[in-house]
């Protein structure tokens, strides 16, 4: 397609970016008025550092852009969003001590003669969230104390107010599960319907194919196709995406369940989670499935102390004993580790190299009488480069410099070879391409062939169904229902999801008073 097309919104020609190596080379693609265009391809493909160039936050090293006819150089995020080219990135961009209002409209907050308008400020944020079906949400909460996934929906938000010609959506899903995603897709057609054009950055080919018309794929800094959607099933784009054929099934080899290894007893906190029992056996993966909200990750802290239970116990090994966990420091030491889902809050030291942060965790791996031995340190992270696929170009290269989901990579890396019985795993594979998730599969595999229990909390049914012996929903807080492996289907695994939020209201209606009106 040429940059002449009537409708073109936006094209690139000839853009390349180089650092250290070339990253991108040589894009051309041109953006119409009105469509959804599904950017897809492997972890370190190249996916964001072209929608950074678009979005302004990255100068090419060649090429040029035209926005409606014109020539583009936008010379900083600002600029770019002046124009209302505007971009979701893949990592959250929020200020956590800043309420949701004063997030929503950090550069254009409403005024009368120099004094901020609270109520305007009010209003104007619930009818911004209303956008993204949250307007439930107080404007005044600080940013930090939201889910990772309701800040993801005030990061859409915020891109949403004012003037929008095109969107860019990096990875936007990632942590959103059905619900939220739902009301996303509600609101790309209206804005498609206005004749915003947007770039849909997914690993998840049915959000690709539900949202977009046109597919483009990189492959290692080039585009090898840009073609209609209809003209791929599920498993060509596969194929398009990875260059290699995958399995629909994981082999996750012969496991022996042991003893049990990790037994929680009526862990509860405030009215986020509740009364949770549950237990995980050596070698087996215990999955957790719920909504948004619904005190997935709420649980796995406080197993890890990163939050104080109110009550409840969370005993080890066999017998079971009963552990004192008052931080993450003690769960550490008594073999629990938590490989979060927030890598930038809490994970990763992003201004730190691959071998620093995979060693953060396995310093007496590396060290004797606390001095690192620099060859081990190296050596171990080219061990978990290989073994994960890290995309990189050594172990010393920054964590900041590589892509999300090698980051993501990374943080898993670390806890790999410690001495750990128990892992909890929230979201592990977020961000990270289809290919690469078989890689993650089988390393999880690998971890209960040594004995090791985990539970892993994915927003991903499907993934969950593939690798877990059970599988327990969380909904409003309560285990409502555990599921054994093959006894489960999805449409069960969902309604037990919302299972406990209807139980909840219809628990309130009949506590509330009737004549209150
Ligand atoms: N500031 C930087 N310095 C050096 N290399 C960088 C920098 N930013 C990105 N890169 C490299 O550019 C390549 C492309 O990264 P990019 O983030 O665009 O990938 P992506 O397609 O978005 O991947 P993902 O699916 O994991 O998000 C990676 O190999 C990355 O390490
Ligand atoms: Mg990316």
């Amino acid at each position: 397609m040429s940059s002449s097309a009537p409708n073109a919104v936006l094209s690139v020609s000839g853009i390349g970016k180089t650092y250290a190596q070339p990253v991108l080379s040589n894009i051309d693609l041109t953006l119409l008025r009105g469509e959804v265009l599904a950017l897809t391809g492997e972890n370190g493909a190249g996916k964001s550092t072209l929608s950074k160039i678009i979005g302004g936050l990255v100068t090419p090293t060649t090429g040029q852009m035209l926005f409606n006819g014109r020539a583009y150089t936008p010379g900083s995020r600002t600029q770019a969003e002046e124009l209302g080219i505007r971009m979701v990135m893949q990592e959250l961009n929020l200020l956590p001590t800043l309420s949701v209002a004063e997030n929503l409209f950090l550069d254009n907050l409403p005024s009368h003669g120099g004094w901020i308008s609270r109520k305007q400020l009010r209003s104007a944020a619930i009818e911004a969230m209303a956008q993204v079906g949250l307007d439930a949400i107080d404007p005044d909460t600080l940013v930090g104390e939201l889910g990772i996934g309701h800040q993801q929906m005030v990061e859409i938000a915020r891109n949403l107010i004012g003037d929008c010609h095109v969107l860019i959506l990096d990875e936007p899903t990632a942590m959103l599960t059905a619900r939220e995603v739902e009301m996303l897709f509600d609101q790309i057609s209206r804005l498609q319907a206005r004749g915003v054009a947007i770039i849909y950055i997914s690993h998840r080919l049915e959000e690709l194919a539900r949202v977009a018309q046109r597919i483009a794929v990189l492959r290692d800094g080039n585009l090898v196709c840009v073609e209609p959607m209809a003209n791929y099933n599920s498993e060509q784009l596969v194929n398009l995406m990875v260059g290699r054929e995958l399995g629909e099934h994981m082999d996750m080899g012969v496991r022996t369940i042991g003893a049990p290894a990790l037994t929680v007893k009526g862990l509860s906190r405030a009215d986020k989670v509740l009364d949770v029992s549950f237990e995980v056996r050596a070698g087996e993966i215990f999955g957790i499935s719920g909504l948004i909200g619904a005190g997935r990750t709420e649980l796995l802290r406080l197993i890890y102390g990163a939050d104080i239970a109110d009550s409840g116990t969370v005993a080890l090994g066999s017998p079971a004993k009963v552990a004192d966990i008052r931080s993450p420091v003690d769960a550490v030491r008594h073999g629990i580790a938590l490989i979060t889902e927030d890598r930038k809050g809490e994970g990763l030291l992003l201004t730190q190299s691959i071998s620093a942060n995979i060693a953060l965790g396995n310093m007496p791996a590396i060290s004797s009488a606390g001095l690192v031995n620099g060859r081990d340190e190296s050596a171990l992270a080219q061990r978990q480069i290989d073994a994960m696929r890290i995309r990189s170009s050594s172990p010393d290269q920054l964590v900041c410099e590589l892509s999300g989901g090698n980051q993501q990579k990374v943080v898993i890396g670390r806890w790999l070879e410690r001495d750990c019985a128990v892992l909890l795993f929230d979201e592990p594979t977020r961000g990270i391409d289809v290919g690469a998730k078989f890689d993650i599969y089988a390393l999880l595999g690998e971890l209960t062939r040594q004995g090791k229990a985990l539970v892993v909390v994915s927003s991903d049914l499907r993934e969950l169904m593939l690798i877990c012996d059970r599988i327990g929903v969380l909904s409003a807080g309560r285990l409502i229902e555990t599921f054994e492996r093959d006894s489960w289907t999805q449409d069960e695994l969902l309604a037990a999801a919302f299972a406990g939020y209807q139980k909840r209201d219809a628990l309130l209606h009949e506590a509330a008073p009737r004549n209150t009106l």
